[in-house]
């Protein structure tokens, strides 16, 4: 948009630019400059534009873009021109992801390069490296605590390593998903080490108080995130004598983005890996960008201005990069982070689905789908240009993150359900087989999350020690069958390095003193390369997990009823064991995919009738895409045998059988 006070600040901007960046040719940088100005502008005056040194700090800014866009290598830039052209392409159905620690699925970067064709047997195209930039030896919250973001931890490699991966896995064709941690660092971080030294400068860089006046007014409203761990807020800081605002580990320190500067060094961090060659820049913790005395500082309008800014400038330098929002809050909240626009994501390209991930959990334990569909059929409408990852657990805890008001319609009493959830993953549920541990208990509210790998919350663990075949065959179709859903819900799907062979529990981080405070490790598994060896084997659970994984994953590349463009139609059925819903293919009239899923232990039926006249299906010809056979019809009764699903079509039969 051509807007004159925007534009003639930009022509001054241009002229006191620095003299190296000024002599260059950068056409295209200056094209999307201008095309993004308006906006970049208007967000930057909106945070900024009280401050006495707005000029200084947008001259500033647009220099971190332009020396970024000077050096951005030729193969990216390449990069960055085929995907303006073909902008929807994260949106294929050929996508299918993977997170992994570097150094749990291998040594370090260089073993990790070394497995590539791992990932290519699978399927995986791309890969989610956990952090691994230089943090604190000790506890580092799993590589979130950073002490330099423009350096790789020595335990991973060095730089250089990890720019081949990128290059490896760009021969390849798989995407690189890389994280930066932007709403804090670690205390042992340069700037936190001189704000405790007494300079202002960095002092300003994060939340630092005199005294506990203002702390305390946080603390009124704002929730704990590791009670057991950190209670509060606000830590004291002797070197510096004030009080710091640490929201997650106390040794986290939260940053300050009321300050144009934090924000100008996080835009040169993001462009910086950018330029390392990451595909994807999964931006952590983003719900917390902004604090506010008297609300929870969690998903406040600056942090969605924020993220908007960060991404118009993401989109001068870099155009071809993505941004995942990993935001874990409420349903209607989360949705937000695509940004709030009529069709194309302004904020983050990609957000976790973590109400998808919670109610497929919710449906594991109950055996029952009210909730789940309860829950996706309040899921607000995404943005067209947006996309889910869809993922069963990740590194970190499962919260129970859908609304008490689905849970009142599903026919629950909210807190007593969330009670049964908790205790049916932890075990404590007389009928269950779950192995999960709690995490972040709040001995305050009761609440807590959970734990576990995902083999072992299945039951397949308890099955495993019981020796019980059938047992044992149950939790590897729960596997499948909830890989099945991510697979085929719209969106990309993420799976979790270790579950494609049944990964159980591995708390060998009781004994590391760093770790034994905190759960999540008890699923943050180092491969074992003999087991994974055994998925060549008939018969056993990690072959049968993972040719299944395999299967699903190759049928699901292959249709395009399965790409999302918010083709997915849920359905609601009288038989409340089964999730049911429609996927199409917009090019295609009638090109259809039936996803029905049973949740529960015994067959169930489908009535087909509760389809109307939503599905456009030849019933005789329906065949299911996963293992090619006709399924059971009894009268117009679709049989689903236990924790079992069909992908069924009357199509694709020739490219896929
Ligand atoms: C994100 C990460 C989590 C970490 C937290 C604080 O939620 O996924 O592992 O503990 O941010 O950095």
């Amino acid at each position: 948009m051509y807007e004159q006070v925007s534009h003639s600040l930009l022509n001054q901007i241009l002229d006191e630019i620095k003299p190296e960046i000024r002599k260059r040719n950068l056409l295209r940088f200056y094209t999307r400059l201008g095309a993004n100005f308006y906006a970049i502008h208007s967000l930057f005056t909106h945070l900024y534009g009280k401050r006495p040194d707005f000029l200084e700090q947008m001259v500033k800014l647009v220099e971190v873009l332009a020396s970024r866009y000077i050096e951005r290598s030729d193969d990216l830039e390449e990069l960055d021109i085929e995907r303006e052209l073909n902008h929807n392409w994260f949106l294929d159905q050929n996508w299918v992801a993977m997170a992994l620690y570097a150094d749990g699925f291998s040594e370090n970067l260089n073993g990790l390069k070394k497995h590539c064709s791992y990932f290519q047997e699978l399927g995986i195209n791309m890969l989610h490296i956990m952090p691994m930039m230089k943090c604190p030896e000790g506890a580092s919250d799993g590589g979130y605590a950073i002490s330099d973001f423009k350096d790789i931890d020595e335990r991973f490699g060095l730089l250089e390593d990890l720019k081949e991966l990128a290059g490896h896995l760009r021969k390849r064709d798989m995407l690189l998903t890389l994280d930066v941690v932007v709403n804090h660092t670690s205390d042992q971080h340069e700037w936190a080490q001189k704000a405790k030294q007494g300079n202002k400068k960095y002092q300003d860089y994060y939340y630092t108080f005199p005294d506990r006046d203002i702390p305390d007014m946080f603390e009124e409203t704002m929730p704990e995130i590791f009670p057991e761990t950190s209670s509060g807020n606000f830590i004291y800081d002797e070197t510096m004598n004030r009080w710091v605002m640490a929201v997650f580990n106390d040794y986290q320190w939260d940053l300050n983005y009321s300050n144009p500067q934090v924000f100008i060094e996080m835009v040169d961090i993001i462009l910086f890996w950018a330029n390392q060659g990451a595909d994807i820049i999964r931006l952590d913790a983003v719900a917390f960008l902004w604090k506010k005395i008297g609300t929870i500082s969690q998903n406040e309008r600056e942090a969605h201005l924020i993220l908007q800014l960060m991404k118009d400038c993401c989109q001068v330098t870099a155009p071809g990069v993505l941004f995942i929002a990993e935001a874990i809050v409420n349903p209607t909240e989360i949705i937000k982070y695509f940004g709030e626009d009529a069709v194309i994501a302004k904020e983050c390209e990609i957000a976790y689905n973590a109400t998808f991930m919670a109610l497929l959990w919710d449906s594991v334990a109950t055996k029952n789908t009210k909730l789940l569909t309860q829950g996706i059929k309040s899921l607000p409408n995404k943005l067209n240009r947006a996309t889910w990852l869809n993922y069963i657990r990740c590194h970190d805890d499962i919260g129970l993150g859908f609304d008490d008001v689905d849970i009142v319609a599903a026919g629950y009493e909210p807190i007593s359900h969330r009670r049964f959830l908790l205790d049916y993953f932890i075990g404590h549920y007389e009928d269950s087989i779950a192995k999960g541990v709690p995490f972040g208990r709040n001995q305050k509210t009761g609440d807590a999350r959970i734990s576990g790998s995902l083999a072992s919350l299945v039951g397949l663990e308890a099955a495993v020690k019981q020796n019980d075949e059938k047992m044992i065959d149950d939790s590897v179709q729960i596997i499948l069958l909830l890989h099945g859903m991510i697979m085929s819900f719209g969106g990309i799907p993420l799976l979790y390095y270790g579950d494609e062979i049944g990964t159980l529990n591995d708390d060998s981080y009781l004994e590391d003193e760093n770790k034994a405070n905190d759960t999540r490790w008890i699923h943050r598994p180092k491969i074992d390369w003999q087991k994974a060896d055994l998925r060549h084997q008939h018969g056993t659970v990690e072959q049968r997990i993972f040719t299944g994984l395999q299967k699903l994953i190759s049928i699901r590349k292959t249709i395009p009823a399965f790409a999302d463009f918010n083709n997915r139609e849920l359905i609601e059925v009288e038989n409340e064991h089964l999730f049911v819903f429609i996927r199409n293919n917009p090019d295609r009239d009638k090109e259809e995919v039936l996803v029905v899923a049973n949740f529960d232990a015994k067959p169930q039926h489908l009535n087909l009738s509760d389809l109307g006249n939503r599905a456009h299906f030849e019933y005789s010809q329906l065949r299911d895409l996963v293992s090619g056979d006709t399924p059971s019809i009894f009268k117009d009764e679709l049989v689903i045998p236990p924790y079992h699903f069909y992908w069924l079509s009357d199509q694709y039969s020739t490219a896929i059988f």
